[in-house]
Order: structure tokens, then sequence, then C-alpha cells
């Protein structure tokens, strides 16, 4: 959503501050803005669009306390009057979340003479602070009170001019961390904005409110208790978010795959046979109660878990749903206490997911395992179980390599829940567990094939709409083969399951509607050939991912890429990368902003 740093140190911060928003551009990126104590008194700078904009307005601005903040508009539009930090008096304030009694807290505050210059929810945070100060002196103390006061989800940072050595920061819902090191103390929304700094990292628990100093830190919870925390050794290599050779993070993150892969893998090493324990202490005897699964997540995360589905009751025998986590927080469900809770997110803070995951918890469905990419993730934190993948940091907002791990993770427990229910002979055990490992070398030969793609994209460059189709567990590679395109390239594009072309879909296919179609070599291939024939009978243009084996004629209006090696129940993790790699080249044809689409955010943390 938004980024927030913030500083204290024996020296300039300023360039920290920008370095650290250039990291967290990914999470916002409408309008960015600073402000630093320079002579006893705030010094802001706001800008319009990306964080270059402000690094330029900035100047030669010097100062060794401050905050910044990068944007994604959810009050106001983007606007310098409603970019971040804003003033009240002598304070200053960042906020990431929605507060959601922003407009009872305006009313009163604008009764006791306070003017608001902005239409954001976080203007009301900077009076109430400023107010709370004229009673009570104290930074620290003024930004703990003023918390107290508000409803929803925010990490915020403040400094004040009376003050200048400190900065007060706060959390309740929205990720924030501090960074320690001997020249200084830093806060932010994620380790990536820190690495420059320091690795010691040290994540704050919703409800907890810290002063930093250049010197030292302290944390207490929002009624006054101190609390410690304790100091993690950040393990993301700087490398790990810098772009290297590479054009686009996406681009980056779509050719880390096979690494990202094998070290999600690592789980089962050179084993012969797959472990409860993978997802955690407790979980031999969690998953061999449960009856079902019911999987939670949004977008291409819940893509992730309609792949599943098709493995974990072909595979395991268990029955499983997948809900999109913003519908199934507010419908009238039937809840099941022996039902394994799957929560999916690259990220770990969406927020639609977080209350997904609580709402189902509050129904007395306490069997509950995160797959997410983020160790120290809110998701990940109140789940019972869980799986880390291994992907590294992903920057890029259209999601890759988070997709295909968290694809390999749900097939571990696939395997682990057929293993506990009986359905897993040895060899068979072995057999998948083999195709598991040698996924990043097939994965490699996937990525060999961009030169054709690229070739195709520039096909797609003058097209307004795209149909996507696929069968059986290749449907929801369809669907996010769609989602890709329409997020990074703006075209129009649908999926459908291929079979469903009849009852609707084929109307809208003529010459100008390229229908992209995932053709591997299973036994719904025959099927799915009759359904390619609708589309050319239509006068339709075919783009099929299909197997080596596939059998699939080429012509005019046929045109075939064919996959190195066909590869059984893990196909799907292959026949994603040829869609991610179009979607990518159609973008680059189109000239939109790849790792920055329009409208989006990475990480989703309000509702
Ligand atoms: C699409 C994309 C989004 C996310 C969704 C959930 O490329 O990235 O659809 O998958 O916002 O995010 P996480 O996985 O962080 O919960």
């Amino acid at each position: 959503m938004c980024g927030i740093v913030a500083a204290t140190a024996g020296n300039n911060i300023v360039p920290v501050l920008i370095e650290g928003l250039k990291k967290l551009e990914y999470r916002g990126y409408d309008s960015a803005g600073l402000a630093v104590i320079a002579g006893n008194e705030i010094e802001r700078t706001r800008a319009v669009g990306r964080v270059a904009e402000l690094e330029a307005a900035a100047g030669q601005i010097a100062a060794t306390t401050g905050i910044a903040h990068t944007r994604w508009a959810t009050h106001g539009v983007p606007a310098e009057r409603n970019a971040h930090p804003h003033v009240s008096g002598g304070i200053a304030v960042v906020h990431n979340g929605i507060i959601e009694n922003y407009e009872a807290l305006r009313s009163e505050l604008t009764d006791q003479g306070y003017v608001f210059t902005s239409d954001t929810d976080t203007e009301s945070i900077a009076h109430l602070i400023e107010a709370t100060l004229q009673t009570n002196g104290n930074l620290f103390a003024a930004v703990r009170l003023a918390c107290q006061r508000l409803i929803g989800a925010y990490a915020i940072a403040v400094i004040d001019q009376t003050q200048p050595d400190r900065v007060v920061v706060a959390r309740e819902g929205s990720p924030l961390l501090l960074g320690l090191s001997d020249s200084g103390n830093y806060a932010a929304s994620d380790a990536s904005a820190l690495l420059q700094v320091t690795r010691n990292m040290v994540y704050l628990e919703n409800g907890d409110i810290a002063e930093l100093t250049a010197s030292g830190i302290r944390i207490s919870r929002l009624d006054g208790t101190p609390v410690k925390r304790p100091v993690h050794v950040s393990e993301l290599s700087a490398d790990a978010v810098e772009l290297g050779n590479y054009r686009h993070y996406m681009q980056k993150e779509i050719f880390e795959q096979p690494e990202a892969l094998a070290n999600t893998l690592e789980a089962v090493g050179g084993s012969k046979t797959i472990q409860p324990g993978i997802f955690g202490a407790g979980a031999a005897g969690m998953l061999a109660g449960i009856d079902s699964v019911l999987i939670l997540a949004c977008g291409t995360s819940a893509h992730s878990g309609y792949t599943a589905r098709y493995w974990l009751e072909a595979i395991a025998g268990v029955p499983c749903n997948v809900e999109i986590a913003s519908e199934y927080r507010y419908r009238t469900s039937v809840p099941n206490p022996r039902q394994l809770v799957v929560a999916i997110s690259q990220s770990g803070e969406t927020a639609d997911t977080l209350a997904a995951l609580r709402h189902a918890k509050s129904l007395g469905q306490e069997n509950t395992l995160a797959i997410c990419n983020v160790p120290e993730s809110a998701i990940v934190r109140e789940c019972a179980l869980r799986f880390i993948t291994r992907a590294g940091p992903e920057i890029g907002v259209a999601s890759t390599k988070a997709f295909t791990t968290q694809l390999a993770a749900l097939f571990l427990l696939t395997l682990v829940l057929a293993k506990v229910r009986q359905r897993l002979a040895p060899p068979q055990e072995n057999c998948f567990l083999d195709q598991l490992r040698h996924l990043p070398v097939a994965v490699n030969k996937v990525l060999a094939l961009e030169p054709a793609i690229e070739a195709w994209a520039e096909r797609f460059a003058d097209k307004q709409h795209a149909l996507f189709l696929g069968r059986g567990r290749h449907y929801p590679i369809a669907l996010e083969g769609a989602l890709k395109l329409k997020e990074i390239s703006y075209i129009h594009a649908e999926a459908y399951p291929a079979g469903e072309l009849k009852h609707g879909p084929l109307a809208l296919v003529d010459a100008n509607m390229p229908v992209i179609s995932v053709a591997p070599n299973d036994d719904l291939l025959d099927k799915l050939k009759s359904n390619l024939k609708e589309v050319q009978a239509r006068g339709g243009e075919l783009y099929v991912f299909a197997d080596e084996d596939s059998q699939i004629p080429e012509s005019d209006a046929v045109h075939i890429l064919r996959l190195p090696e066909h590869y059984g129940e893990l196909s799907p993790i292959l026949h994603v990368i040829p869609l991610q790699l179009l979607s990518y080249h159609v973008a680059l044809v189109k000239g939109t902003d790849v790792d920055k689409p329009r409208n989006l955010a990475k990480s989703v943390t309000v509702e």
C-alpha cells in the first residue's frame, strides 16, 4: 500500500530516507514526501509521482532526524496536498493503513479549531497527536495516547520539532520494523528499505509503540507497559533487491524461478520420503485429524489455491474448497472444526486474507496453516502451522516467483496429506519427490523459450481483448495468464475452462480476439482439441502452449509453442511460465510501466 522510512542518526539521514523509499516504491507510487527537523523546524518536501521527483525536489536538504513516505492513494486523489507527511503545529506524521474513525476525529478536531488541508485520514492523526501534545509535552506519551483513540489499521512515524533528536513509531495492523545500528536507528515498512544501513531488525507487534534516538530504542505497549522484542539478523542479501542486469524486477523474478523453487524445495532435500514436520511442530497430529481443506487467498495466491484443489482431491483424496478471502470474510458459511484452513499469501499482510483467517478462527476452526513468503508477517504469526516459500523478495507488482513457489508448497502439502491418509505408496512418493527436485532444471528449459514468446508478443500490441483457455488443473493457469496480461499490459483478458466456451464466450471469438490455450498432453487433451476446433471454425486466431508430444498441427491461424518436457501432475508449474513471459513482453511492446502498473500496489494492506 504505502511505504514508510524513518531515521535518526549522528549524520545526514536524507540519502537513507530517499534510498529506502526507492526500495519501497513497489508498495505505492503515486506521490512521495519527506519531513526533517532542520534548525529546530519541520522542513517538508512533497511531490506527485515517483520517488525520483521527490529526490529532485529535496535538493540539498540535510538533517539528522526525519520521516518519509511513498503513497498509494486510498483517501483523496494523488495530489501534493494529500501526499505525506502531514503536519500539525510542530509535528509531522507519515502513515500506512486506513483509519476507520477518521470522520469522527476530523469533526472533533475541526471543532477544536484545527484546519484540515488534505482529504486524507492521516491528517486527523497529525492533529490528534498535536492536540494531545498540548496537554502532555512528551512525544512518546502523546503518540501512545493518540493511538488509543485510533480505530483501523496503521503504521505511523512521527517527529516533533521541539524534540529534534527522536522519532516515535507505532503499529496496529500494518507492517513496521526497526533497524538498529551503531551510527543510528531506523524504521521502515519492510527490511529491504533498511539493508543499506543495517541487517539487525526488530519486528514490532500490533499494539507496539517505539521511540528511536541515534543511541537507542525503547518499546512499550499502547497501555505503557515496556516490552522487549528480539533482534533478528536479516538474511536478505542486498543483491536480492537490486535489479542487476535485468530491465525490470518482473523479468528478474521470472528468471529467478529455478533458484526460488530449488530454495523452497530444500525442505525435502535429498530425502526419499516426505515428513509432515516440514509444516511445523505439531503438523503430524493436526494433519492426521483433518477431514477437508479450506483455502483462503486473493488474486494470484488464490489461483495457486485453485490449482491445489485439483491435486488435493485427486492425489490426497481430501475435499477442498477455495474461497476468495474478501468474500469469505463477509459471508455466512458453515464452519467445520476438522477443516484445515490454509491462508496463502506472498506478503503475509494482505488485509482481506488476514481478516478471512481471523474470521475462520473466530468460527472455531483452529487448524490453520500459512503458506507465505515473509516469515515475520502477520498471517504467518497467526497460523498454527507454517510453510515459508523461499522465493526471496518479490518487488514487481505482478506476482511470478511467489506463485510457482506457492504451487510447490501446495504440492508438498498434497503429498503429506496423501501420506497420512495412506494414499501414497513409497515408489510413487519417491517419484513425485524426484520430479519436484528436477523442477528447477525443467523451468530453465521453459525459460529458454523466451525469444519465441517475444516474437508472439508483437502480435498482441494492437489487441483490446484476449481469451485464455485451459482444462482441469490448467484452468487456474489460464486464469493466472489472463490476470498477468490485464494487470501489466491493460489488455482486457478473460479465462475460461475450455469446455465452457460454447456456453457463451464463443460469441466473442473473431479474428480480433486472440485465444491463448494451455494444452499439455494430459488426459483432457483430446477434449481440449475439440474446443480449439470450435475457435478455428469461428475464424479465431489460436496461440497454443502445448507439450512436445501434444500433436496439435500448426497452421496460419494456429501458432504453437512446445514446452520441452511433459510434466504430469506438476505441469501447471511449467505451463504458467510462458504466460508470465508473454504478458511481460506484451507490456514491453506496449510501453507500460511493467513493475508499477497503474492503480495497483504490491501489498494490499487495506480492505
Ligand atoms: C497479481 C498479484 C495480486 C496478489 C494479491 C494477493 O499479480 O500480485 O493479485 O496475488 O494481491 O497478495 P498476497 O499474495 O501478498 O496476499
